[in-house]
């Protein structure tokens, strides 16, 4: 077997992904430079920053940081406008384009979500209901069930529209920690029939210091924002998984913590079919999709894998045997 004979290529939601492996929102995809960038890399797919309907500054700098375990981040939408990104992908064009839209006031959402129906371009849609650092709110929408129903059913003629023309959405969902967290945001996923939940966002309300000023390494709120990086990935194992256990039917793209090729192999092996990488990304550049990927192929070959598709959602749970009890 050689590199040549293994492929992480990926078919699903009607689409081909040339590799499982693309950005994950707001690591350098804000400016069309940078979604350039991507489109010229190794990256499977092109996710957008986050947009609202304006454009934005964002939270006072410095608002991101990271080191060899983690990053911190509370950016506060820095975006240019959901426009600008439907203007991009028509620019772009040469592998699947996601946009992410921020899950803020129901009806300029819902307006939002109707334009970019219409954008062949845009090739998915990822709903953001979960970012952790607007400095008005004090909530974390996927966080609050009620209200993320309430949400969902605003949405949800536009949804059916997006299902009759064979258009994909999906919920970029924040980390969870309890069975029935897990229960009830299944059910909704189910009710409104997304075609893809991205597990997860950053771990909100994290504080990091700096021993020598003795200050948080970020401005914005005291210094609290979301965390990300090599320390998130056992949370988005589980959250993956957990998620798999459940919706059997929908797409899971695992996000949180991939530096390597084997972090993406963990994330398969646990049940998502795409992933994507923000921190690590933030700290290599671009380049970075090229060396997880051989990096992937690698472990694929020692394996015998061919493609991915003969691990995706395979981990092997541990045999317990009875009379050890
Ligand atoms: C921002 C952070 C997030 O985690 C997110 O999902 C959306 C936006 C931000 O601060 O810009």
């Amino acid at each position: 077997m050689n590199v040549k004979s293994v492929s992480t290529e990926s078919k699903v939601l009607g689409l081909s992904f040339s590799s499982c492996v693309m950005n994950a929102s707001g690591a350098l995809c804000t400016s069309f430079e940078e979604l350039r960038s991507l489109d010229e890399s190794y990256a499977g797919a092109i996710v957008s920053k986050s947009c609202s309907q304006m454009e934005r500054e964002g939270n006072p700098k410095p608002r991101y940081f990271h080191n060899q375990d983690l990053s911190l981040n509370s950016m506060g939408l820095p975006n240019n406008g959901y426009s600008y990104y439907i203007l991009s992908s028509q620019k772009l064009n040469r592998k699947p384009f996601i946009m992410s839209v921020a899950a803020l006031d129901k009806i300029i959402t819902y307006q939002i979500l109707e334009v970019i129906l219409q954008e062949s371009t845009v090739s998915m849609v990822e709903l953001n209901v979960s970012c952790p650092n607007l400095c008005h709110s004090n909530q974390v929408l996927g966080n609050h069930f009620e209200d993320l129903d309430n949400y969902f059913s605003v949405m949800s003629p536009l949804f059916q529209k997006y299902k009759m023309i064979g258009k994909p959405y999906g919920v970029k969902l924040p980390p969870y920690w309890e069975g029935y967290q897990f229960d009830v945001v299944s059910k909704l996923i189910q009710k409104y029939q997304f075609d893809f939940v991205t597990t997860l966002n950053s771990v909100p309300n994290c504080l990091v210091i700096d021993t020598e000023t003795e200050s948080p390494v970020i401005i914005p709120k005291n210094g609290i924002g979301g965390l990300g990086g090599k320390f998130v990935k056992p949370v988005t194992l589980s959250n993956i998984y957990q998620l798999r256990c459940r919706l059997p039917d929908v797409v899971i793209i695992g996000c949180g913590g991939i530096e390597t090729g084997e972090d993406v192999f963990h994330h398969l092996l646990a049940g998502a079919s795409l992933v994507q990488v923000g921190t690590e990304l933030m700290k290599r550049g671009p380049s970075v999709f090229a060396k997880i990927e051989s990096e992937l192929k690698d472990i694929m070959i020692r394996k015998g894998y061919h493609h991915i598709g003969e691990f995706i959602g395979k981990m092997k749970l541990n045999v317990v045997n009875p009379m050890t009890y």
